[in-house]
């Protein structure tokens, strides 16, 4: 099923090509569009990434210098109140003594009590062991100090971050989040500037922090960045993707637009050179063919005196030149249309008439008519001759594409917006697809008698009524033409 000279099916890959042509400015507008939002998006993960990372720090930053001055304050309480009196009154510091373990629990859970500390690790100096912690579990261990141990024992607090989990972990999809900070400090023998001389390091102390708190809000801020984000970039890509593709549809529309009026402009141009050249030809003929005629008329008459039985002679160059007459008389009406006369009337009424005219060759070949003409049918601004020449173009070749059984139907309605529409159907021959865009070029035809200019003068009378025609037809099957006509305006 192929539809007509105006429909979409007519567009031919050449056009379409020209069309897509005329598209691809605008489709690398859209690749643009799309790119700059993925860039975009990329730029706001590694912004949100850059702000986290960046509040990490500066957490990690406050803590270890909180932990570094709580250590500070540590080292001196725990030189003064335990380290010297425990020398004074025993000699020597011995944290096996558990008198002395509980002086110095009791010294260090006053100074950290109400800080948010989770233990307080001192090890000794001369061997890698354990000697205070807050866990007990952990006093006495040997090798537990790593590189941060070392580095404080040579003079240099140091601290080790340790952190695990990320966005995906607040979603429940990976580990879970924790963090914790563990301060290293150097504990040394704290002296009066009046005493001088260089400072001993007795052992590290080591202040550990659980910073999970702080960090899982770090990962929740993050999280929180990434989904505005990534919302806002949703919903600019809806907005960019309907205003993409709207603009993709109006300036399809207005290149096929721009290609329908070329083509209309070069086939009017076309037309015109044609429509002179003809006119001329036909011009130049019909007058000596009128005098053909004529003559052959007199001899017609002269020779049923001088050779009576001859007279058909004479008659078949009179019927010739009738002929010819009509070929060029269709001609002259192809190439200089006569100008149109719009007035209201019914599309109704020009097809009862031209039925009329055709009925008597539909009964001479038994051809079903079916007429079906909606009474309450809107008027049209029409010619009525012109578009009664137009009808009948159509309707002579459906009545030629039919043999045995045809069944012609004629049927008009209305549509919501006040036009007519015409329909004709015949179940004749059809057309094949590969004709179906030429049947409206002056010319075309595959009738051994036919000038192929009926559709051609009928598809000019239908334009200039601002008509819509569209063909649909299936080889062997029938031909169907369906003509709207613009309502009319006050
Ligand atoms: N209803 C139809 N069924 C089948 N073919 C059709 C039909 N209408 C038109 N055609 C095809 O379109 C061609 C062009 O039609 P057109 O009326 O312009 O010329 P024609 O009928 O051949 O000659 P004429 O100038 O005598 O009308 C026809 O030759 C025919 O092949
Ligand atoms: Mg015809």
């Amino acid at each position: 099923m192929i539809k007509g000279e105006k429909t979409a099916s007519a567009l031919d890959s050449v056009r379409k090509q020209k069309v897509l042509a005329g598209l691809e400015p605008f489709k690398l507008v859209e690749y643009f569009s799309f790119s700059s939002l993925a860039v975009i998006l990329v730029f706001t993960l590694i912004l949100s990434w850059l702000i986290s990372e960046n509040a990490r720090k500066v957490m990690l930053e406050q803590n270890e210098e909180y932990s570094l001055l709580l250590a500070e304050n540590l080292n001196q309480q725990v030189f003064r109140r335990f380290v010297l009196p425990a020398v004074i009154r025993h000699g020597g510091i011995a944290l096996r003594n558990p008198e002395q373990f509980e002086l110095l629990d009791g010294i260090v859970k006053g100074v950290t009590q109400g800080l948010k500390i989770d233990s307080v690790t001192i090890y000794d100096s001369s061997k890698n062991i354990i000697s205070y912690s807050t866990l007990p579990d952990l006093v006495g261990k040997e090798g537990v100090g790593a590189a941060e141990y070392h580095k404080a024992l040579k003079g240099a607090p140091n601290s080790r971050f340790t952190y695990s989990g990320t966005v995906l972990s607040i979603m429940g999809i990976t580990t879970e989040v924790s963090c914790e900070l563990k301060t290293f400090i150097p504990f040394r023998q704290v002296r009066k500037e009046s005493e001088g001389g260089g400072e001993l390091i007795m052992g590290v102390i080591e202040i550990e922090k659980d910073l999970t708190g702080n960090y899982a809000n770090i990962i929740r801020l993050q999280g929180r960045i990434i989904m505005v984000s990534s919302g806002v970039m949703a919903i600019l890509f809806l907005v960019l993707r309907f205003i993409v593709s709207r603009a993709g549809g109006i300036i399809e529309r207005r290149a096929l637009e721009r290609l329908r009026l070329e083509e209309k402009l070069n086939q009017a141009e076309r037309l015109a050179h044609l429509g002179t050249m003809v006119a001329t030809v036909s011009h130049e003929i019909k007058s000596p063919l009128g005098i053909v005629r004529s003559t052959a008329e007199i001899l017609e008459k002269r020779i049923s005196k001088l050779a009576p039985g001859s007279e058909h002679l004479a008659r078949i160059v009179v019927d010739e030149t009738i002929r010819l007459n009509n070929i060029v008389v269709e001609f002259l009406d192809f190439a200089r249309p006569p100008k149109a006369n719009f007035l209201r009337g019914s599309v109704n009424g020009v097809a009862v008439k031209v039925l009329d005219f055709i009925s008597p060759e539909l009964k001479r070949q038994r051809i079903e008519l079916v007429a079906d003409l909606k009474p309450d049918l809107p008027e049209s601004n029409l010619d009525l001759e012109l578009f009664y020449r137009a009808l009948l173009n159509i309707l002579m070749n459906a009545i030629q594409a039919m043999h045995e059984n045809g069944k012609l139907q004629v049927s008009t309605r209305s549509l919501a917006d006040g036009a007519a529409v015409l329909q004709i159907i015949d179940n004749g021959v059809g057309i094949a697809p590969e004709k179906i865009d030429q049947i409206f070029l002056p010319f075309f035809s595959d009738k051994s008698k036919g000038t192929g200019l009926g559709l051609a003068i009928a598809k000019n009378i239908l334009d200039n009524h601002g008509a819509e025609v569209a063909v649909e037809s299936t080889e062997g099957h029938g031909t169907t033409f369906t003509i709207k006509l613009p309502p009319v305006m006050d």
